[in-house]
């Protein structure tokens, strides 16, 4: 489960805020017609989701983890295990986009994508926390990602790396 909440720059929750995801599966394989990465598809796995915050603006959804996958530009490189985000903020009429990971996955720091972000907190803010407190036992773990529209504290956005 990927669980947390959708933030304004003041901390309070967004309401009603569309918050849409889309993976790779446990393989690391996309059900894309594009994809060249031979690891098989997951026929029970679509790969994309979506759902509102509530009233406090919390989200959760529930998934597979997905599978890290090698980055073809280069000769040895990989992607981290990641989520997609799409966030449509209440109110706003910009998009915002940007990719989850996992806290404690050492591809993180060697992926060659990540490494174009120079700001080492900007990556934590985008590096979900295992939360065992919500993990169910012998069910699904639970990490923890906050989304921060705009502020000082933002996350992120790869279609706003100017600032939030
Ligand atoms: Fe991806």
């Amino acid at each position: 489960m990927v669980y947390g909440r959708v933030l304004d720059e003041r901390g309070r929750g967004v309401p009603g805020a569309l918050v849409e995801f889309w993976q790779a599966n446990a393989g690391g394989r996309y059900r894309h017609k594009k994809e060249t990465y031979l690891a098989p598809l997951d026929p029970n796995f679509g790969g994309f989701g979506r759902t509102i915050t509530d009233e406090e603006g919390n989200y959760a959804f529930r998934t597979v983890k997905p599978g890290p996958y090698p980055w073809p530009n280069g000769v040895n490189d990989w992607r981290p295990a990641h989520i997609h985000f799409s966030v449509f903020g209440h109110g706003f009429s910009q998009r915002l986009i940007t990719q989850m990971y996992f806290e404690g996955d050492p591809m993180i720091w060697i992926c060659p994508i990540v490494k174009t972000i120079p700001d080492e907190q900007a990556i934590r803010s985008l590096i979900a926390a295992l939360d065992m407190n919500a993990t169910i036992p012998h069910d699904l773990r639970a990490y923890k990602f906050d989304i921060v529209l705009r502020g000082r504290r933002s996350t992120l956005f790869e279609n706003r790396p100017e600032g939030n």
